[in-house]
């Protein structure tokens, strides 16, 4: 497993992570399976949320791998915030209650990175850079991020923030590509050239953050998988050839598709299924060829100009 650097050379992560979003019916043996195949397959890297399972997956999580510190010394555990029940809710209060929740479900002592869920547009900057002081300074929390978050929005966090935002998650597939095809698209006037987030590719790249990629698989909002999917047949095709190829399995293909992009973007995979989780990560092993990237992201429907 290859590895990348978050927050300049802060953080050695793995290039896949596996996000546990999922996990919450996993019975501890199933749960302990997927996650000592991802440490065996180098993967250090996993990505929770307070609301995942409504705290379940969290707990699934500690259960599973009887959390000690020589276990959570080898993991680098990232957790989020913000969501409520009909509302987002970036307040200090809320902040550093779901903190000590999860911690508490995560029977550890230190979340190595705590991103902002979704945009709170209620925020106030300067009561999140307090929370993320107070919980840095306390050692509960090393470092920041956000998900799903525009350029401006991530401006006006960082302005009052002493700790900077490191990681930005967003949704990225093969076919959820909006923040790649504006960039294809400049000064024309079709759909493709809108740009819904504000340049974010280019902007994370320019600020050194990490920009994580939720559902690699998904389609639409959690329409479904788009691999073997005969929504999807010339996509699928393509895919499946480059797979014979590079001699790894579809899943392969869907993650290295976005780990070839230079901006270094980690795939967060939500597989449950360990047998799943190795064939995606022989990933690691594949480099696509800049022609072969351009066939799949043409074969899922995008033309270029
Ligand atoms: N920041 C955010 O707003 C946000 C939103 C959503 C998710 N996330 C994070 O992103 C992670 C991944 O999200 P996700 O679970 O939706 O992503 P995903 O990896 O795109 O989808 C995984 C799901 O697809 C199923 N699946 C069926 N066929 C598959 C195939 N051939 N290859 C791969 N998966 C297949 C898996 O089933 P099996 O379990 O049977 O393999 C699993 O249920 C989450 O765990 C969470 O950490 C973040």
């Amino acid at each position: 497993m290859n590895k990348i650097n978050i927050g300049n050379g802060k953080i050695s992560a793995s290039e896949i992570s596996l996000g546990c979003m999922r996990i919450n019916n996993l019975s501890k043996n199933e749960a302990s399976r997927l996650i000592n195949t991802a440490l065996e397959e180098g993967i250090n890297y996993f990505d929770h949320a307070d609301i995942y399972g409504g705290g379940r997956s969290e707990e699934v999580f500690a259960d599973a791998i009887d959390m000690h510190p020589s276990m959570r010394d080898k993991l680098i555990i990232q957790t989020k915030c913000g969501i409520r029940d009909g509302y987002f809710d970036f307040s200090k209060a809320h902040i550093l209650q779901s903190v000590d929740d999860s911690l508490k479900r995560m029977q550890t002592d230190y979340i190595d990175t705590l991103l902002l869920h979704r945009p709170d547009t209620l925020m106030e900057p300067e009561e999140v850079a307090e929370a993320f002081s107070t919980l840095n300074e306390s050692g509960k929390v090393r470092y920041f991020g956000v998900s799903n978050q525009n350029p401006m929005q991530i401006e006006l966090l960082n302005k009052y923030l002493k700790n900077k935002i490191m990681i930005n998650q967003l949704q990225l597939s093969i076919t959820n590509t909006g923040m790649i095809d504006s960039g294809l698209n400049v000064n024309m006037t079709i759909d493709s050239s809108i740009d819904r987030d504000g340049s974010i590719l280019e902007y994370c790249r320019l600020k050194d953050i990490t920009i994580q990629a939720w559902s690699p698989f998904q389609y639409g909002f959690f329409e479904g998988i788009f691999l073997n999917n005969d929504k999807f047949p010339e996509l699928n095709h393509k895919i499946d050839d480059i797979a014979a190829i590079h001699n790894v399995p579809n899943t392969a293909i869907a993650i290295a598709w976005i780990l070839r992009h230079p901006a270094k973007i980690q795939p967060i995979v939500g597989t449950t299924n360990h047998k799943r989780l190795r064939d995606i990560c022989k990933a690691s092993q594949v480099k696509l060829t800049r022609k072969e990237w351009y066939e799949i992201y043409r074969a899922a429907g995008n033309k270029l100009p």
